[in-house]
């Protein structure tokens, strides 16, 4: 391990559409970073294994509706449901890497015409992450790889919504990263921007929250 006990872990966020390799790079990232030493765990939202987790489960598998609104909340429960042992994990050193956080939440909802600003209220208080990556792919280029899950999102034109609303949420702080360059140059340039984050934050840079 190679932190010391006053160094706080970094919480990294990955984003973009679905099937833009999200989910494998941050695999490999864990991996890494696990094999470097580092204390990481690997996290991901929506977090089935919670009783809220299970509801969001059966309304993308279309086995159950939903009002837009409720869905967009339990989504939102899902991370508060979490923050407690997030903070905790943070503080205690530990690195997480999130597949997915409230930008999903916001840019998923206001896909289908809800109110940004509504999407993004019950996001505020939770811990604002230290590095978003976006993976940046069209979304003619995601439906092309090997075709959707037959999730309830996973469809062209809803995804062509969401990378719009992605667009209305990019700061100047937001990693972007070409997803349709090879596997192995993402990786790469993914490793080299979560370890500046992971430094800055041992260096001590205080936990803050969203939004900021
Ligand atoms: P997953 O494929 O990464 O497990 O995510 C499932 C779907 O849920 C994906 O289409 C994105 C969507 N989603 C939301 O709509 N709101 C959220 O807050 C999150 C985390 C995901």
């Amino acid at each position: 391990n190679k932190e010391n006990s006053s160094s706080r872990g970094a919480l990294i966020v990955l984003e973009g559409l679905d099937r833009c390799g999200k989910t494998s790079q941050s695999s490999r990232l864990y991996k890494y970073l696990d094999e470097q030493g580092y204390s990481v765990e690997s996290w991901r939202f929506p977090d089935r294994n919670t009783g809220v987790g299970q509801m969001i489960s059966s309304y993308l598998a279309n086995q159950a509706h939903l009002d837009d609104h409720a869905i967009h909340l339990l989504f939102s429960a899902n991370r508060w449901e979490k923050r407690m042992l997030m903070e905790e994990k943070l503080r205690s050193g530990t690195t997480l890497v999130v597949d997915r956080y409230s930008y999903s939440g916001v840019a998923f909802s206001s896909a289908k015409g809800l109110d940004t600003e509504w999407c993004k209220a019950p996001e505020i208080g939770l811990l604002a992450p230290d590095l978003v990556v976006y993976l940046d792919i069209s979304p003619e280029k995601a439906a092309e790889r090997g075709g959707y899950g037959g999730e309830r999102y996973e469809q062209l034109e809803f995804q062509k919504k969401v990378a719009n609303s992605y667009l209305t949420l990019h700061d100047s702080s937001w990693k972007v990263i070409d997803a349709t360059l090879p596997v192995e140059d993402i990786e790469e340039k993914l490793r080299e921007i979560v370890l500046d984050s992971m430094t800055i934050c041992q260096k001590g840079k205080p936990l803050s929250q969203l939004w900021p």
